[in-house]
C-alpha cells in the first residue's frame, strides 16, 4: 500500500487474514533527538522515510526497538499490556547503545496516540489477534565516524497480527554460535543482536528444528535463550525454571509474567544457572516435565525436545503442548483480553 489510508473495504481483508509483520496501520508516530533532546513530536501518514544514505544506523547499526500488543475485549475496548516496562527497556537499551533515552510518558504517549488514531486496525476480540506495535529508535545523523550520533529518529509503527497457532518446536542446540557474550548487548534489544542470530536459526531450520537454543557466549555451557525468546521449563516439583539475567540474556516482559503468574498455578519461580548439561540430564531422568519459549510475539510456544549434534532429548513424547504450559499461557492471555482478573494491575 501507498501512504494513502486504507479504505474500510481493504482494512476488513486485511484484518480477515492478518499474517504478522505485512501490514501497517495508516499512521506513523514520530519524534527527533538533535543531540540535545527530543522534539518535533507528530503523527504522519505511513509511508516511506527520506533518510541520507550516510545515516549511521546503516553503518555501525545503533539501533533498538521493542514490541508489545494492543488487544480488543470482547466490549470493544482497547487495551495496552505493561507498557510502562516496554518504555522502561527501551530507555535502558537506548542507554548501552549511547542513544539518548526516550521519556517513558513520550514513549508511552506515542504508543497510545497511535493506538487510539487507529483503533480500527485492532482486531476483534474473536480468536486471539491483537494490534503488534513496535517502537524503534535508529541513528539518523549522517555521518561516517565511529562515535555515538548527534541525531536520531523514534517511531512507532504498528501491525495487525493473527491467532498464534501454539506449534511445538524442537530446538537446535548449535555447536558453531552463540548470541550474546559477557559485557555485550545481549539484555538490550538492538537490531544487531537479531541480524547476529540469523545464520544459527538457517543451522537450526537445516537440522529440522524450529528454533536455536542458546548458550552462554564465555563457557557455551549454560542456556540462555531460545530463538527470540526466553527459555523455561517446569519440574516435577513443581517449578517454574528459567535462566538468570546475567547481562547477556534479554529481560523479556512475557518471562517476568509468566514468572509472577506462577505461584497462582502452585508453581515456584526459579531464576538460576541452568547447564545444558543439567537441562538434558533432567529431561532424561524425567524431573524436567515441559519446557516452553515465551515472548511477546508468540506468547508461549511449547518445546517438544532438543536436538544436539549427539543426538534428540524429548521433553515430552506425544509432540503436544503440556498441561502446565497451556495453563500458563491461558492465564496470561486471559488477563491480556481481560478474561481474567488482573491481580497486578498489568492492563490499561
Ligand atoms: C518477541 O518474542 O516478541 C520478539 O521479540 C520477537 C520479535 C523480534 C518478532
Amino acid at each position: 500500500r501507498s501512504s494513502s489510508p486504507a479504505t474500510a473495504e481493504q482494512r476488513a481483508e486485511i484484518l480477515a487474514n492478518p499474517v504478522f509483520g505485512h501490514y501497517f496501520v495508516d499512521h506513523q508516530v514520530l519524534a527527533e533527538h538533535d543531540g540535545q533532546s527530543w522534539g518535533n513530536h507528530r503523527i504522519e501518514a505511513m509511508g516511506t522515510w527520506q533518510v541520507h544514505p550516510a545515516a549511521a544506523v546503516y553503518h555501525y547499526g545503533q539501533e533498538i526497538f521493542e514490541g508489545l500488543k494492543a488487544y480488543r475485549r470482547e466490549d470493544g475496548s482497547v487495551w495496552l499490556f505493561r507498557p510502562e516496562a516496554n518504555a522502561a527497556r527501551f530507555a535502558r537499551s537506548a542507554e548501552r547503545l549511547c542513544m539518548p533515552p526516550l521519556p517513558v510518558e513520550d514513549f508511552v504517549s506515542g504508543v497510545r496516540q497511535l493506538v487510539a488514531l487507529e483503533a480500527d486496525w485492532v482486531p476483534d476480540a474473536a480468536g486471539e489477534q491483537s494490534l503488534y506495535i513496535r517502537p524503534f529508535m535508529v541513528a539518523s545523523e549522517p555521518y561516517l565516524g565511529v562515535r555515538p550520533a548527534k541525531g536520531y529518529t523514534f517511531s512507532v509503527i504498528a501491525s495487525p497480527v493473527g491467532a498464534y497457532y501454539d506449534e511445538p518446536v524442537t530446538l537446535w542446540l548449535t555447536p558453531d554460535y552463540t548470541r550474546a557474550a559477557p559485557g555485550g548487548t545481549g539484555e538490550a534489544k538492538c537490531g544487531g543482536n537479531y541480524a547476529a542470530s540469523l545464520a544459527a536459526a538457517n543451522q537450526a531450520e537445516a537440522n529440522g528444528c524450529g528454533q536455536v537454543l542458546w548458550t552462554d557466549g564465555a563457557e557455551r555451557k549454560y542456556i540462555e535463550e531460545c530463538g527470540t525468546m526466553n527459555f523455561m521449563f517446569i519440574t516435577s516439583d513443581g517449578e517454574l525454571v528459567t535462566p538468570e539475567l546475567n547481562g547477556s540474556i534479554l529481560p523479556g516482559i512475557t518471562r517476568d509474567s509468566l514468572l509472577k503468574l506462577a505461584p497462582l498455578h502452585g508453581l515456584t519461580p526459579v531464576e538460576a544457572r541452568v547447564s545444558v548439561e543439567a537441562l538434558f540430564d533432567g529431561v532424561q531422568s524425567g524431573q524436567i516435565v515441559e519446557a516452553l519459549a515465551c515472548g511477546t510475539a508468540a506468547v508461549v510456544t511449547p518445546i517438544v525436545g532438543f536436538k544436539a549434534p549427539g543426538g534428540i532429548h524429548h521433553v515430552v513424547r506425544d509432540g503436544r503442548p503440556g498441561p502446565i504450559t497451556r495453563e500458563l499461557r491461558k492465564h496470561l492471555v486471559d488477563i491480556q483480553y481481560g478474561r481474567a482478573e488482573d491481580p497486578f494491575g498489568w492492563t490499561q
